[in-house]
C-alpha cells in the first residue's frame, strides 16, 4: 500500500468560537477536537504517519493528546506534533516538511473533527485509484447571491445583489482533502512563489491547472467555527459516544 502521511492543521486560535483557549483543545463531550481528529484518524485505517500542527505554546498539550490517542488506539501509526504558522496554509506549508516521504498526503482540519471515517476512505480510494487531488463536498443548500458594495451615499455601507449563480453547480468543500504528496508540494511552492490569497490546499494545487476530484462529503464533517456549531457537534459527539457505549 502506498504510504499516507495525514496532517492535522490544529495551529489555529479559534477566534469566531471565542473560547479561552485554541480552538483544537475545546471539548465537545469531554474531549478535546484534537483528540476527536485524531481518534477518527487512526480509526480510518489510512495513515502511515500523521502530523498535527498546533500553537508553539501548546505543543506540549498536542504531545498529550497523542499520547492518550496512541494509548486508547493501540496502534504503530507514528505521530508528531510542530508548532503551526501564522496562517492554515503556513501550517499545513511546516508539517508537508515531514510528509515528504509519503505518496499520498492527506489535510485534514482539527475543526472537522465529527468527519466519519468513510470520508477518509472515500478519499483515500479516490488518490489511490489515480487521482492527483480529491476533495469531498457537499451540494449547496442556500440561494447564493453574489454581493457588490452599493452606490447609494447613505451612513452605513450597504450591498446591491447582482447576478444568479447556479446552485446546482456550486459546492461545498470539506476535508480531509487528499494529493500526490508531489502535487501538494508544487502547489506549495507556486503559492510561495504567487503569494496570492487562499484558504485551502485544493485551492492551490487547483491553480496549478490540475483537475481537483470531487467526492461525497458528509453532513457530519462540520467546521466547528462558531458557538452554533458547537452546540451541534457537542450533541452529535454526545450520540457517538452513546452509541459507541463512551461517557454519557
Ligand atoms: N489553522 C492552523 N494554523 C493557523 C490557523 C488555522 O493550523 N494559523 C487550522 C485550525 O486549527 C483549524 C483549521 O486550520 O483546524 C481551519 O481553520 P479555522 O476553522 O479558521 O480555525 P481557526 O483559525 O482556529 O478559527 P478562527 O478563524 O475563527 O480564528
Ligand atoms: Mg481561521
Amino acid at each position: 500500500m502506498l504510504s499516507t502521511c495525514v496532517i492535522i492543521p490544529a495551529a489555529g486560535s479559534g477566534s469566531r468560537l471565542g473560547c479561552n483557549e485554541p480552538k483544537a483543545f475545546v471539548r465537545l463531550h469531554g474531549r478535546s477536537l484534537l483528540a476527536r481528529s485524531l481518534e477518527t484518524t487512526l480509526s480510518s485505517g489510512v495513515a502511515s504517519t500523521i502530523v498535527v500542527a498546533a500553537p508553539e505554546e501548546f505543543l506540549f498539550r498536542a504531545r498529550d493528546e497523542i499520547a492518550a490517542a496512541m494509548a486508547d488506539a493501540e496502534c504503530e501509526t507514528s505521530i508528531t506534533a510542530v508548532a503551526g504558522g501564522l496562517d492554515r496554509i503556513e501550517s499545513v506549508q511546516i508539517a508537508l516538511k515531514y510528509a515528504a516521504d509519503s505518496e499520498i498526503v492527506l489535510v485534514h482540519d482539527a475543526a472537522r473533527c465529527l468527519t466519519p471515517p468513510e470520508v477518509f476512505s472515500r478519499v483515500h480510494t479516490a488518490v489511490r485509484s489515480g487521482a492527483e487531488a480529491v476533495v469531498p463536498v457537499l451540494p449547496m443548500i442556500d440561494t447564493v447571491r453574489r454581493a457588490l458594495p452599493s452606490e447609494s451615499a447613505g451612513a452605513e455601507p450597504t450591498e446591491v445583489l447582482r447576478g444568479d449563480l447556479d446552485r446546482s453547480r456550486l459546492r461545498r468543500v470539506q476535508t480531509p482533502q487528499g494529493f500526490r504528496t508531489a502535487t501538494l508540494l508544487r502547489a506549495h511552492a507556486h503559492h510561495r512563489a504567487e503569494a496570492a490569497p487562499a484558504t485551502d490546499d485544493a485551492g492551490l494545487v487547483e491553480r496549478l491547472g490540475v483537475d481537483v476530484v470531487a467526492v461525497p462529503g458528509h453532513e457530519e464533517a462540520l467546521k466547528i467555527t462558531y458557538p452554533l456549531d458547537r452546540i451541534l457537534g457537542e450533541q452529535l459527539a454526545r450520540m457517538r459516544d452513546a452509541n459507541a457505549g463512551g461517557p454519557q
